[in-house]
């Protein structure tokens, strides 16, 4: 290898080290320009979004679930009747079925509290006064000694709403015409679910 071919390594690599620079030299006067002065990605809508995550999150938590009305559009008489053998040792269901432990049962809904004829109920529960609407079932239901306290009827009561619609719609069914079920509020969210209107700008056609 001479001088000369030495020279020419030089050289290239000479070259190719000035190309490498003028091209990124070149680059950045073409590209400064694309400097952006925000952002291109628009992280405050993620962050908008997540803030909105974290709002359901949270209410999610604090909801209280479907509401009776709700439970009992579902709720099945049959499943109700099956819940209903916990009541059978103190209850009949069927129309002028005898008093046993507690009153019989035949048109309960809507019917006055303490109202049944030839029971005799605890004062407290004639002192309650009122019918007993759905509420009021599902209430005294869900833990009698609390709705109605020295009731005579000595039952724990049923823990899980479910199985409280399941059986109130059981009690329903105990007469020759059971009254209306009460209705289901629409929620919100579904009643404003509209979309929102957009407006479109009109087309400048004017030239
Ligand atoms: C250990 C016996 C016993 C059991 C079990 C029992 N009850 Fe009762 N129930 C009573 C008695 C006693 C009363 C009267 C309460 C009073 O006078 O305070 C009563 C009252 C009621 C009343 C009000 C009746 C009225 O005419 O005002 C309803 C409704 C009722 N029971 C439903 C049920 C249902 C539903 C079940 C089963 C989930 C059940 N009971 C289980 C003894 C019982």
């Amino acid at each position: 290898m001479n001088s000369f071919e030495i020279n020419k390594i030089v050289m290239a690599l000479l070259l190719t080290v000035l190309v490498i620079i003028g091209i990124n030299g070149l680059t950045e006067v073409i590209f400064e320009e694309e400097k952006l002065a925000s952002n291109a990605y628009p992280i405050e809508v993620a962050e908008a979004d997540a803030e909105a995550a974290d709002a359901q999150d949270s209410s999610a938590v604090i909801e209280e679930g479907p509401s009776l009305a709700q439970l009992l559009s579902v709720a099945s008489a049959s499943d109700g009747e099956a819940i209903f053998k916990k009541c059978k040792a103190c209850h009949t269901q069927d129309m002028g079925g005898k008093n046993l432990v507690g009153p019989n049962l035949w048109n309960i809904v809507g019917r006055a509290k303490g109202g049944h004829e030839g029971f005799s109920f605890s004062d407290a529960m004639y002192a309650k006064g009122g019918n007993w609407t759905y509420e009021d079932l599902d209430h005294f239901l869900t833990k009698p000694s609390d709705f109605v306290p020295k009731t005579k009827m000595s039952f724990a009561g049923l823990k899980k709403a479910t199985d409280r619609a399941s059986i109130i719609a059981f009690l329903r069914s105990l007469s020759d015409a059971p009254a209306d079920l009460p209705m289901v509020e629409i929620s919100e969210d579904v009643a404003t679910e509209e979309a929102p209107v957009e407006e479109v700008p009109a087309a400048d056609t004017a030239e």
